[in-house]
Formats: C-alpha cells, structure tokens, sequence
C-alpha cells in the first residue's frame, strides 16, 4: 500500500475547463502547470486529471483513440513529462485516468477488430456470430461493421466494449470464457498501457467503470480476479502508484480486486446520496441539506459495513463532486456546503475535491450537451480565477471557450475567495491543513460513531483524540459534550458549559482532547 495515500487529498481537474494557455478557448497541460501552486496552496497533495488522450471526445476523452498520445488540444508529451517532474517536486502526485472497459471505435484496435478479416484484434472486442444474431439482453450495434456479426457497446454508441469474456456464458457461440486465454489479450494491452505512463513518472489511474470488464458476472468474481491481477503488477514493478476505481463497493474492489481506493459514488438513494443530495420531488431530503429533513440511516447503514470490513486493505473515497454529477451549488447553500466539507475532510479515506467546488461554482442550467456531457455539461464549466476576461480561464474570444463561464454578476472566483474570512474556499483550506497536521483527522484514527439519533439533525464521532460534533439544523441545540478538550475549528457560534455543547444552527465543531 503505498503510503502517501495515508494523507492525500486530491483534487480533479477536467482538463478542458481548467487553464488556457494558447488561447484556444481550451484548457491545457501548461494550464495545469501554471496552477499547481495554487492547488499546493490549497493543500492538496495529489491529482486526478480526468482523459487527456487523443480521442474524438464523443464523451469528453472517455472514448480513447490511441492511449499512448496525448490529445493535441492539451499539448504534447513533453508537456506531460514536464507536468509529472514539477508536480513531483512539489511533493504532488499525479493520477490519470485510466479506462479499461471500452475505447472510441475510432481506437486502431476496434477498426482493426471489425475488418471482416480476422486479424489479432479480432478477438479483443465482443461481436456476435452474425448480425442475425441480436440478443435484444445485450446493447449491441447491429449491422455497421464489414465484419458479419454485431458488437457490444459500454456506455455511448461509440464504444465499443473491450473484450473480457463472459463469465457466464449464455451464448456460447460467440461469448467467450472470462477465463480463455483469447481474453488474456485484452488484459495484456492494458497493463501494457498502464506501464506506458507509470514508466513515465504517473502515479497510478483513477479507473473508469472498473467494474464493467466482465460481462455476466454479477458477483464481480472474474472482474475481481483481473483487478487482482493487476494488483500483483503494481505491487511488484509499482508499488508507490495507486488505483483508485469507479465501483462504489469496496468490498469487492478494494478487498476482492485490491483497488487501494474506491469511490463513494452518487447512487441515487444510497449513503453518499442521502448525505449530499437526495432530490425527493425537487426537494433535497439528504441529511446535508438546508431543510435538515434527511436522515442518516442509509449511511449509516452502509458505513458501519463497509468501513471496517475495508480499513486494513484501503479507503473509501468521499468526493466535493465529480465531472458526473450537478456540483453541491445546485443542492445547498454555501453554508451547509461547508458542513458538508467539515464532514468530508474529517472522515477516513482520501477525499477527492472537483476543481471549482473550493470556491462554490454554480451548476449551470439550460447550457447544450458539449462532448457528450448532456445533464453533466453544467458542472464542466470553465474554471473562475479572477474578475479578467472569461474568469482569467482564457483569453479567447467568448465564442470560442469550451463552455461558457458563469456570468453572473456575484460568480465566485478563487480571486474573491482567497482571503475573505467564512468563504467555502478559506473553511476548506482550513479543514485540509488540519487533515494534514493531526494524522488522526486523516487515516492515523479509527471512525467511532458516537450519536447519530434519528430526525435530530445532529451528528457526533470520534477520530483519535477528537470529537467533531454537527448541527445540521437552522435552530441552536444543546447536544451533550463527549469529553473536555480545545476547540481547534468551528463554522459558526457555539457556548461550553460544564457538559454541555450548545451549537448554533447550521454549525460544525472540532474539539481537541
Ligand atoms: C464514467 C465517467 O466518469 C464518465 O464521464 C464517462 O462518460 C463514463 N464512465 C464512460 O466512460
């Protein structure tokens, strides 16, 4: 397990909203590179870059063309060689994307794979017998190919699903065996790829749809077993690269495939769900919301399974956001956002932050789909830096920005953030350096709940030598107080009298033994 995971906190960027530096109305790598002072600063240690590959950007990169080259609207290798050495020297570690389960049907393999001529990629994708042959189970695109058969897609109609056989094989006259050495091939080429860059100084990948690869397999056994696989690789050649995948069940990534990381997901109705944002009728109902009517339970719930059936072997990922999802601004106010962070960046695991979600930048409505982004396109917008043109992100003509920056007259930047006490970016800034001093605030303590009751808005735990207490609600509550001690950070007014804490609404509290 490599250790900098112990205290990492990373931030994303979406490479094409973050910093242009040519003027193109893109970000950049360079753009990257100018920045990473600033995300030092705020005191992550680590990044996630989402695609930076060639690809005909159907979904924003996450449609490879050619894994080994970098998108020439981001810049060259070189720039990335210089990305890796700076950040590195910065004490920054550098995750990229990795995505395992599909490719762009532009990619070299796929065209190679649905020539009617078998050839060595023939088998790398999954086509059925002939394009009389549909099941109508299976997602497939039928009649495209000069190849007699139909093949399977992933996600979006241009990918192509790679090719990890069938753990349970229906159709035997195409399926393959998830344990057939055809398969193998495919595995091969990812690791190959996944050598490629961790040679060249990355980190390790964030894993796209890590639990896609195997096709019937419900239990995620053969998918696991792969993962596992890889895991060996990492273990033995790189041991201080780490994977962090897009499952949402540690149990089986992190204990059964051996991820060191696994996203707490926003799966509508599930913990991380009913923490943030839980929409019941256009309502937020999620226990961080600003009507405090949610309950903890289903967290709970999951939480107190998971956390310590997964501690020894890895750590479950709470995310501000991602490029997926509405930022936090389209669920709460700016207040219980920074509840919602006090939580985040006091809770075991390695916290992920969306770049823009330290200032507060705004979902944007009503924008048109932008490289296949459709509802998430308003959460991919460019990043805000200052009051010059287009937010300090570029210096192209408007019409020619990637997306259109927040033009509202109060839009957050980090320039009338940074220094201004209360703002979501000082409170967060705040909260990562505690993470950083007091090793029990990271993964040094166990979580220990210590209240949590049912429709009281409130929430106590235990973290080593600290007790951090939460009054989600508008109104002041007097909540018992679990031991004498200094408070370190508090969100707002508060009063200690003998053994009681009295929290003002919408409060937050960390008290040092
Ligand atoms: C998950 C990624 O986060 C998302 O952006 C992408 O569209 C799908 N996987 C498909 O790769």
């Amino acid at each position: 397990m490599p250790k900098w995971l112990e205290n990492a906190v990373f931030y994303e960027i979406y490479p094409q909203s973050f910093c242009d530096t040519n003027g193109d109305g893109i970000g950049d790598i360079q753009g990257i590179i100018s920045k990473l002072s600033y995300i030092k600063d705020l005191g992550c240690n680590a990044l996630w870059i989402n695609p930076i590959y060639d690809s005909p950007f159907m979904d924003a990169g996450y449609d490879v063309r050619d894994h080994k080259k970098v998108a020439p609207r981001y810049g060259t290798l070189d720039d990335v060689k210089e990305l890796l050495e700076k950040a590195h020297e910065m004490g920054i570690k550098v995750l990229f994307d990795l995505v395992p389960g599909h490719t762009s049907d532009t990619n070299e393999w796929f065209l190679q794979a649905k020539k009617a001529q078998r050839n060595e990629y023939s088998d790398c994708y999954i086509f059925t017998k002939s394009v009389w042959d549909a099941p109508p189970q299976y997602r497939l695109m039928c009649g495209v190919c000069e190849r007699d058969g139909n093949y399977l897609i992933n996600y979006f109609s241009s990918q192509p699903a790679l090719n990890y056989g069938f753990y349970e094989v229906t159709h035997p006259a195409w399926q393959m065996p998830s344990d057939c050495k055809e398969v193998q091939k495919t595995v091969e080429l990812i690791k190959d790829i996944m050598r490629y860059w961790m040679d060249l100084g990355v980190d390790g990948f964030r894993v796209d749809m890590a639990d896609s690869l195997v096709k019937n397999d419900d239990e995620k056994i053969a998918t696991s077993k792969i993962w596992r696989g890889i895991r060996e690789m990492m273990d033995k050649d790189y041991p201080n690269c780490a994977l962090v995948s897009e499952w949402c069940n540690p149990q089986r990534s992190i204990n059964d495939g051996g991820f060191h990381m696994d996203f707490y997901l926003d799966h509508y109705g599930n913990g991380y769900s009913t923490l943030f944002r839980y929409l019941v009728d256009d309502e937020n109902k999620s226990f961080f919301s600003d009507n405090a009517s949610g309950s903890l339970s289903t967290f709970l719930d999951e939480y107190s399974v998971n956390y310590p059936a997964t501690k020894q072997n890895g750590y479950i990922c709470f995310m501000t956001n991602n490029h997926d999802m509405p930022r936090a601004t389209f669920y709460m106010s700016n207040d219980m956002i920074k509840l919602a962070h006090t939580f985040m960046m006091t809770m075991p695991g390695v916290p992920f932050v969306y770049y823009g979600d330290e200032i507060g930048m705004r979902y944007q409505t009503n924008l048109v789909s932008k490289e296949g982004g459709f509802s998430r396109t308003g959460s991919r917008t460019p990043m805000q830096w200052d009051s010059s043109k287009n937010l300090g992100f570029s210096t192209a003509d408007e019409s020619k920005l990637y997306l259109p920056v927040d033009k509202s007259e109060d839009a957050p930047t980090v320039e009338n953030s940074i220094g201004v006490e209360g703002s979501i970016y000082e409170n967060l800034k705040t909260l990562i350096a505690l993470r950083h001093q007091y090793s029990s605030l990271a993964n040094a303590s166990d979580f220990e709940l210590i209240s949590a009751k049912e429709g009281e808005n409130q929430l106590v735990y235990k973290r080593g030598e600290f007790k951090v207490y939460f009054n989600v609600s508008k109104d002041k509550k007097v909540i018992k107080l679990e031991g004498k001690g200094e408070v370190i950070f508090s969100l707002g007014d508060y009063e200690i009298k003998d053994d009681t804490l009295t929290l003002n609404g919408t409060n937050a509290l960390i008290i040092k033994e």
